[in-house]
């Protein structure tokens, strides 16, 4: 027996045998050589590059992970989805003033561009737009980090998600290229915040400690029109969940956006950690992590187990 899910007028097939076909692709995907560890975070560079997971759940509530689909990893720029939400939220359109939603076309720490564009970042899923966003936060709440914090555990359901004091510690001593962001969009009057304040927050939300399943659960929302399947509890509006899918097709995957939408066809946001969520409307959420990164800051082996699936399952919202 088979259960069809209607995404964009389409039947998707979702075949019983989820968990062998996940087993299938994550083993194709070990075999996968290609890609280096991040390094500029030293603490990241401790993880081994052998870890795997690939997790799928879908709005009935089912969650079916192979792999490491338990252990926590660093979600790195995973978490410029969950600070764009409080900012969002925050400010409504006015956030649209001081950061734009074009795909950037630059890596993902590129500073050129904001220059030229007089310190209005491209688009939010850049280092330079989180970092704006994470003014926002600083500014606009009293306790910036536990409002993340709490709105994270309560999308996950597990209350014990954290900061990984170390990668935090690692990021602020080897964060000389965000804080040039920063100072230079300061120095353009776009941060309000004190900019070290500012800094600390985004490198503590950078690392956010989840594993696939946590991220998995965690997005479901954004493929069931802003409200989590578990809770029933409306996350955000059809429209904010909309546009925040809008930014992640366009954008997500940095520089490798294009390429990922040609062959993948679905919204998504990587992290230098290795992992990448994707979200399949009306369907479900699809997190991966591997550590071993392509040259644009993309795991390797997330980006083969993803587009794997999308294909055999025929995901592609386009
Ligand atoms: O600021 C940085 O460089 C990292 N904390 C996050 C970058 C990142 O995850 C880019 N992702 N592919």
């Amino acid at each position: 027996m088979t259960q069809d899910v209607i995404s964009g007028g389409q039947p998707i097939h979702a075949p019983d045998n989820l968990k062998s076909l996940l087993q299938e692709i994550l083993q194709q995907a070990r075999e996968i050589t290609d890609g280096k560890v991040a390094d500029y975070i030293p603490a990241l560079a401790e993880v081994s590059p052998e870890c795997c997971a690939l997790t799928v759940a879908t709005l009935d509530g089912k969650v079916t992970s192979v792999g490491d689909a338990h252990q926590p990893f660093s979600i790195q720029s995973i978490s410029k989805i969950f600070g764009l939400m409080l900012a969002m939220e925050r400010m409504g359109d006015a956030l649209w003033q001081r950061v734009q939603m074009e795909p950037s076309g630059q890596p993902f720490n590129s500073i050129v561009q904001l220059e030229w564009e007089r310190g209005i970042p491209r688009n939010p899923m850049i280092n330079a737009g989180a970092i704006l966003v994470s003014d926002v936060l600083v500014s606009h709440y009293s306790a910036s980090k536990s409002a993340v914090r709490s709105m994270v555990r309560g999308l996950c359901n597990r209350d014990t998600v954290t900061a990984d004091p170390r990668v935090h510690e690692s990021e602020k001593n080897h964060g000389a290229r965000n804080a040039a962001l920063a100072y230079l969009m300061k120095s353009f009057g776009n941060i309000e915040a004190d900019v070290e304040e500012v800094l600390d927050h985004y490198f503590w939300q950078c690392a956010l400690s989840m594993s696939t399943e946590d991220l998995a659960r965690s997005f479901a929302f954004l493929a069931n029109r802003g409200k989590c399947p578990r809770s029933g509890q409306q996350i955000t509006s059809h429209r904010d969940a909309q546009r925040i899918n809008a930014l992640l097709s366009t954008s997500g995957m940095y520089d490798q956006s294009g390429q990922f939408a040609f062959t993948v066809g679905l919204p998504a946001k990587s992290g230098v950690g290795g992992g990448i969520v994707a979200i399949v409307p009306d369907y479900g959420v699809i997190a991966a992590w591997s550590p071993p990164l392509n040259a644009y800051g993309n795991s390797a082996r997330s980006m083969a187990m993803i587009r794997s699936l999308a294909n055999q399952l025929g995901l592609s919202v386009y």
